[in-house]
C-alpha cells in the first residue's frame, strides 16, 4: 500500500488555516500539526525571558533545552512547552508579534524546522503553517495555499479574538495583520511563497466546510491514484 500522504496547507493570517486543517486532519484520520503554535510557543518563552528578538546564546539555549509536544486531551490538541500548558498564553494578541519576530531567527527555524520533519516523515499528516510546502516538505504529496482579502482576514481574527472575551480593534487588527503578513513575505529566511505545485484556494466566499471538502476531496484523489500506481 502507498505511504499516506503528507499535506502542507500554508498561507497567511487569518485565512482559515487551522480550521481548515484540524477538520481534514479529523475526516481523513491523519494527524495534525500546528507548526505555527511552535513558533508562538517559543515567542512566548523567549519574551518571558526578556529575550530580544535576535540570535542570543541564551535563545540558542533555550531551543536546545525546549521540550515541544502537542497532546490531545478530550478531543483538543494542547502545546505542552516545558511540560506547561501553553495552548492559551500562545494564542493571546501579544504572542502573535513574538511569534513572528523570532520566527525570522535562523536557529529557531532550524530547530523548528528539524522537529517538523520528524514530526511528519511517517506521511498521514496535515501540516499547517507558512513553509511546509516550499521548504519544510518540499516533496508533499498535496501541497495547498490558502488566501482571502485583508478585510476578510482581519474580520475573522477580530472575532475570534472577541470571541475569547479579548478588547480588540478590528483597525488594529487589520494593520498589524498586514504587518506582520509582509514580514513572514518579505524575510529572507523561508518566507511565505506560494510554489509553483500548489493548489491555491481563496477562501474569501467560502464557508469553513466548503473549504474542508476541497482539500478532502483532493486528498482522496490523490491518495487513490498513488494506489493505482503503487
Ligand atoms: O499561523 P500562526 O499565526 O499561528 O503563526 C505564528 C507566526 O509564526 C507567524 O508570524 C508566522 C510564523 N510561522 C512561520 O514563520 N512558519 C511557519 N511554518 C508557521 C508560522
Amino acid at each position: 500500500m502507498a505511504r499516506k500522504p503528507i499535506i502542507a496547507i500554508d498561507g497567511p493570517s487569518g485565512v482559515g488555516k487551522t480550521t481548515a486543517s484540524k477538520a481534514v486532519a479529523a475526516q481523513l484520520g491523519f494527524t495534525y500539526i500546528d507548526t505555527g503554535a511552535m513558533y508562538r510557543a517559543v515567542g512566548l518563552l523567549a519574551t518571558r525571558r526578556g529575550l530580544p528578538p535576535e540570535q542570543t546564546p541564551e535563545l540558542v539555549s533555550l531551543l536546545s533545552d525546549l521540550d515541544l509536544r502537542f497532546e490531545r486531551t478530550n478531543g483538543a490538541q494542547r502545546v505542552i512547552a516545558n511540560g506547561e500548558d501553553v495552548s492559551a498564553a500562545i494564542r493571546e494578541h501579544a504572542a502573535s508579534a513574538a511569534a513572528s519576530a523570532f520566527s525570522r531567527i535562523p536557529a529557531v527555524r532550524t530547530a523548528m524546522v528539524a522537529q517538523q520533519r520528524k514530526m511528519g516523515a511517517a506521511g498521514a499528516v496535515v501540516m499547517e503553517g507558512r513553509d511546509i510546502g516550499s521548504n519544510v516538505f518540499p516533496d508533499a504529496e498535496l501541497k495547498v495555499f490558502l488566501t482571502a482579502t485583508p478585510e476578510v482576514k482581519a474580520k475573522r481574527r477580530y472575532e475570534e479574538l472577541r470571541a475569547r472575551g479579548e478588547d480588540v480593534d478590528y483597525e488594529k487588527i487589520l494593520q498589524d495583520q498586514n504587518l506582520r503578513d509582509e514580514a513572514d513575505s518579505n524575510r529572507s529566511l523561508n518566507p511565505l511563497i506560494q510554489t509553483e505545485d500548489a493548489r491555491v484556494l481563496d477562501t474569501s466566499d467560502l464557508d469553513a466546510d466548503q473549504v474542508v471538502q476541497t482539500i478532502v476531496s483532493w486528498a482522496r484523489e490523490i491518495m487513490a491514484s498513488a494506489e493505482k500506481t503503487s
